[in-house]
């Protein structure tokens, strides 16, 4: 079988990519290598014969289509995801997260034989007061760039389904955290920063709640879902695990697993538009057979580890995170 996967060098990509190649799939890894990626992510499949590397832009129809073309499937992880930086510069998610799939979806119709999956968020929901929990055909509500470019790409995705007939398996999930994941987002920052004794800042009050999922278990909910296609038309699944934590609590865990201070811990001015809660309601998943095997206790402390092993070089290496931690905290810490 032949998947072509796109942002296969960025956190949740790398995982999927992996996975896939160890299990025999023919698979290629399309990415643009942003910021956000990194080739020491799939440095070890570089020599597997399974496994080709292609630097390029996911709004590159000519290239897009040609690798489309072929595929059985494709799994689409190319976006921007940070929302602070879809705060500073919205136009970078309208381009790659709603042109990009618009691109895709175009080559995926020329096609006319490769399936689908798109990954999308829980975000798209906006912020649920408790216990409301988001099934799959709960309304849109985003509010950030970020979350609105996610709704719009899959609009489109939806409306191509209805017009084209395509076959698309939109994937909502949680927050994912684990390895890989890029030094500035929350969990790698604060573990990072916790071993190197530096402040963490707490965006607000810090007692936003997300659904925390260990990028293991989305990787198995993925090849289940894969396993099950091809399905006609749109379909959408919801990924989560239900720990719902607040962002304090999470600081909290950090320290002990770092044996720093909570001290270490500094409430911020809080991100502009910050949603307070996110859940979803995974039942359709779950009754495929699905259910999550690493808690958050555990998984949390795996990632933790990981960042004290490789979390400093990657922040001291990265070309751009010096800068966009002055642009983004320089003020707030000061
Ligand atoms: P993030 O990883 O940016 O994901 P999300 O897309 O859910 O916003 O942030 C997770 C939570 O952590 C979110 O509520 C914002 C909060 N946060 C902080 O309090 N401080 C920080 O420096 C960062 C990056 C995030």
């Amino acid at each position: 079988m032949k998947a072509l996967i796109t942002g296969g060098c960025g956190f949740i990509g790398s995982h999927v990519v992996r996975d896939f190649v160890r299990r025999g799939w023919e698979v290629t890894n399309l990415d643009k290598l942003t910021y956000a990626a990194s080739l020491e992510n799939v440095a070890d499949l570089a020599l597997e014969p399974n496994y080709r590397f292609v630097r390029g832009d996911l709004c590159d129809a000519a290239l897009v289509r040609e690798l489309v073309a072929g595929a059985d499937l494709v799994l689409n992880f190319a976006a921007e995801t940070h929302v602070d930086r879809s705060l500073l510069d919205p136009a970078a998610f309208a381009r790659t997260d709603v042109e990009g799939v618009a691109c895709l979806l175009e080559a995926v119709r020329a096609d006319g034989r490769a399936a689908l999956i798109h990954m999308s968020t829980d975000e798209v929901f906006g912020s649920l007061p408790a216990p409301l929990e988001a099934a799959e055909d709960h309304p849109f509500a985003p509010t950030s760039p970020y979350s609105a470019s996610k709704a719009a790409a899959e609009l489109m995705i939806r409306a191509c389904c209805e017009t084209y007939g395509l076959p698309v398996t939109v994937v909502r999930s949680c927050n994912v955290y684990g390895p890989n994941q890029h030094i500035e987002k929350f969990i790698p920052l604060f573990a990072t920063r916790a071993v190197a004794g530096e402040e963490m800042p707490l965006y607000g009050d810090g007692l936003q709640e997300r659904e925390w999922l260990f990028v293991a278990d989305l990787v198995e909910a993925l090849r289940l879902v894969a396993a099950s296609l091809p399905a006609p038309g749109y379909q959408a699944i919801h990924v989560g695990s239900g720990e719902r934590i607040a962002n304090i609590e999470v600081a909290r865990r950090i320290c002990q697993l770092t044996e720093r201070p909570a001290e270490l811990i500094r409430p911020v001015l809080d991100r502009p538009g910050h949603d307070r809660r996110y859940a979803l309601d995974c039942s359709k998943l779950r009754a495929m057979g699905w259910a999550p095997r690493i808690p958050f206790e555990e998984g949390l402390a795996r990632t933790v580890a990981w960042y004290a092993e490789n979390g400093p070089r990657r922040a001291a290496t990265d070309p751009s995170f010096a800068g966009y931690f002055e642009q983004q905290y320089g003020a707030r810490l000061s």
